[in-house]
């Protein structure tokens, strides 16, 4: 494989070249200081030089593997296809994806509903046809002004309203939402950490501000953020109460649970308990409903947004007892990574187990999104590239 390879676009650790048929190859070069040895930086005189300058990868394609959704609906919007690869900005880090999350948030998204949501989503179909936030992967190139991330760091995060995981690569800004991923930390429990982990962290530290001895009730317990929530609440020293169906209670003891009712068997609205904070991970009760078992100031978090918990936010602002939602990935990119930091260290002190149930191939996202719309995923959903 002979022939003038000219440099036409440079990061520092990926150039776009061009063979001697004008062919572009894109070409990894590890070390980023060989360009400056290059008698001319522009232009380099044949294959071997460019190899002697510790070339680790040629790839000849500057295409790559993705799912696209071609519109709102069914699992069946979700196309497995190739596009093009995309290319690191300055500030940008291109990340090889080795697995992603497939999210009941995301089949949320899938669908389009609730509506207004299309105001920030796309009024007919997906602005961003890649679906996905979460991901764990290694970086393959960074932009020139890139200093956090360097080829090769085992990194993970969640792209947010930018969404792309959901692919063989992705490009996120080094300010984004992206850390590298500790020692003990494996590809599955990283694509899916900012999911479940960092969500519950977020509406039980930071929305609901439970503090040790306080009495919480996760219900949903089972799911993403109820098994991330038993875990965080008891971080934070509360006494936990989790509700889940029979088949899952051992789980849910494992996981650190005080007590834990079966949804099949109690109404845990029908409680003689007061709790000083209701955590309703799968939206299925309401603010009215939880009310009467909710402490004098207590509060009644749910992850699910709906018209009748908006209108229960309002007017609780003005009564001790307060329903409140938040949409997690709303944040600020820094507000979501500082958290994020803190989220991490909980792990690794090792009070924070990541729950994976099952994991698809990336051409099975649909299959994923079948799974998780039958509403009884245990813990987390992953997709593994090839
Ligand atoms: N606002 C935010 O920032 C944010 C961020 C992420 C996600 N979300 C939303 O949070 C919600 C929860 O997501 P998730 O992934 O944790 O849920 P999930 O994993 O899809 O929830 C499934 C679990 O819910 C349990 N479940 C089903 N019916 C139940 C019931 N009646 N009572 C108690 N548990 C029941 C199931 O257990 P069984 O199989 O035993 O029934 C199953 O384990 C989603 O709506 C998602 O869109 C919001």
């Amino acid at each position: 494989m002979s022939g003038t390879l000219r440099i036409s676009t440079q990061c520092s650790s990926l150039y776009l070249v061009e063979d001697r048929w004008g062919q572009a190859k894109k070409v990894l070069i590890y070390n980023s200081e060989p360009l400056s040895d290059i008698p001319n930086k522009q232009v380099c005189s044949s294959y071997s030089l460019c190899y002697e300058q510790k070339i680790k990868s040629l790839m000849t394609s500057n295409k790559m593997k993705a799912i696209i959704a071609t519109g709102y609906g069914s699992p069946d919007v979700l196309k497995f296809t190739e596009t093009s690869k995309p290319t690191p900005k300055e500030n940008e880090v291109l990340v090889k994806i080795v697995t992603s999350a497939a999210t009941t948030a995301d089949t949320m998204m899938r669908t389009g509903k609730p509506y207004f949501a299309r105001l920030i989503l796309g009024i007919k179909k997906p602005k961003h046809g890649i679906p996905g936030t979460g991901f764990s992967g290694v970086v393959e190139g960074v932009g020139k002004q890139v200093t956090n991330f360097k080829p090769g760091d085992r990194v993970f995060g969640e792209t947010t309203l930018g969404f792309s995981a959901n692919a063989e690569y992705l490009t996120i800004s080094e300010k984004g939402v992206i850390l590298h991923m500790p020692d003990n930390m494996d590809f599955s429990e990283a694509a899916s950490f900012c999911d479940g982990h960092l969500t519950s962290f977020n509406f039980l530290r930071e929305i609901g501000k439970v503090k040790a001895g306080d009495k919480v009730l996760i219900n949903g317990a089972s799911g993403a953020l109820g098994t991330s929530a038993v875990q965080i609440a008891k971080h934070l020293g509360a006494k936990v109460t989790a509700v889940c169906s029979g088949k899952n209670i051992g789980l849910i003891m494992s996981l650190g649970a005080d007590e834990v009712l079966n949804y099949q068997r109690v109404d845990f609205t029908q409680s003689d308990e007061k709790y000083d904070c209701i955590y309703d991970t799968v939206g299925k009760s309401s603010f009215g409903q939880c009310k009467k078992i909710l402490s004098r100031d207590g509060v009644y978090l749910s992850p699910v947004l709906s018209f009748p918990l908006l209108i229960n936010m309002l007017f609780s602002a003005f009564t001790n007892k307060k329903a409140k939602f938040q949409a997690t990935g709303m944040y600020a990119d820094d507000i979501l990574r500082t958290m994020l930091d803190e989220v991490v260290e909980i792990y690794k002190s090792g009070k924070l187990k990541t729950i994976i149930d099952r994991q698809f191939p990336l051409e099975k996202l649909a299959e994923a999104h079948r799974y998780i719309d039958s509403g009884h995923k245990k813990g987390n959903v992953i997709i593994v590239n090839a």
